[in-house]
């Protein structure tokens, strides 16, 4: 293997091709421009750019790094989310594509409430992706958010990119196992939380299984555990009219709002993701859907 650049490409197309990575070009061509900080039109300028036997042996570790299964977005340390780069490690769920529609849902719920102060909570925080992407579309100034994780080392991802985004002042963590630590009411409440069946998850790509966290994942044995507490808890969390906006995994959709309205909520949204999947689903209380919007501040 001699060191130009698009005799890189093709060797790294070839290792991954080998390895089961489905689009192994692209990725080769990303792995290199990561390693080497290249932008797209340096890499489409220069093909035959001679690079050092030191950049090489890095390519070449992060491809096979990339062949046990590692994204690249855990080998390099961002993920792109909603078009902002995100801190990530092992220790949180990559963010992913099909989670920007409850961003999307979140933002416009926002509008809605227009000149209202508004106070928002995200359940299972993770990289605070979620929450973060939702605080940079709106006013700052116009809401308070608590972000809460069960795990310690999550939040200290999300508190890495609070900093990098600079919302320390509007964005605060806190370490909870749901609402167990989480005190006022909420305008909005938000969650991804973990949905697959506990024994899907031996079956799920090793791109999931082995580098996203297991509690991440497990919604226990019907994929449901976590909306039945999510539900049961939430009731004393809302505020009069307040709204919580789930993402939910493929087919849940008929359980998932049998367990909220058997618990007295209404179902006022179901949002399809681009592959057709029922994948945001939107409840309020029953008692509150027609209470006249007060003007309420979080006390969290
Ligand atoms: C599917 S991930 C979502 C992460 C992030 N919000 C996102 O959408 O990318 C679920 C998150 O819920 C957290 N979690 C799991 N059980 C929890 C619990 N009992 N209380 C609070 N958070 C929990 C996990 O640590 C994980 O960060």
């Amino acid at each position: 293997m001699n060191n130009l650049l698009q005799n890189l490409t093709n060797v790294g197309k070839k290792i991954l091709t080998e390895s089961g990575v489905n689009d192994a070009i692209n990725e080769a061509k990303i792995i290199i421009k990561k390693t080497l900080k290249r932008t797209e039109l340096e890499f489409i300028t220069y093909p035959n750019q001679e690079i050092t036997s030191k950049q090489r042996k890095l390519i070449l570790r992060n491809l096979i790094e990339r062949t046990k299964g590692r994204p690249i977005s855990k080998i390099f340390g961002f993920k792109e989310f909603f078009s902002n780069e995100f801190v990530v490690n092992k220790n949180v769920l990559d963010p992913r594509p099909e989670t920007e529609l409850l961003v999307e849902l979140a933002i416009k719920e926002f509008f809605e409430l227009r000149e209202r102060k508004v106070s928002l909570l995200e359940l299972g925080v993770g990289s605070g992706c979620v929450i973060i992407s939702i605080l940079l579309s709106i006013k700052k100034n116009k809401v308070s958010a608590l972000g809460v994780d069960i795990s310690d080392k999550a939040l200290s991802v999300a508190d890495k990119n609070i900093k990098k985004f600079k919302l320390e002042k509007s964005l605060k963590l806190k370490k909870s196992d749901w609402f167990s630590n989480v005190r006022g009411k909420f305008d909005i409440i938000v969650s991804n939380p973990p949905y697959v069946r506990t024994s899907e998850i031996e079956k799920l790509d090793k791109e999931v299984k082995l580098y996203d966290p297991f509690i991440a994942l497990n919604g226990g044995l019907r994929g449901l555990g976590c909306f039945e507490k999510i539900a049961r808890e939430a009731k004393c969390h809302l505020q009069e009219n307040g709204i919580i906006l789930l993402e939910i995994g493929f087919g849940q959709i008929n359980s998932v709002k049998k367990i909220f309205e058997k618990m007295g909520y209404k179902t006022f949204l179901k949002e399809k993701d681009l592959q057709g999947i029922i994948r945001v689903v939107g409840f309020k209380l029953k008692k509150t859907l027609k209470v006249k919007a007060k003007v309420l501040t979080s006390n969290f």
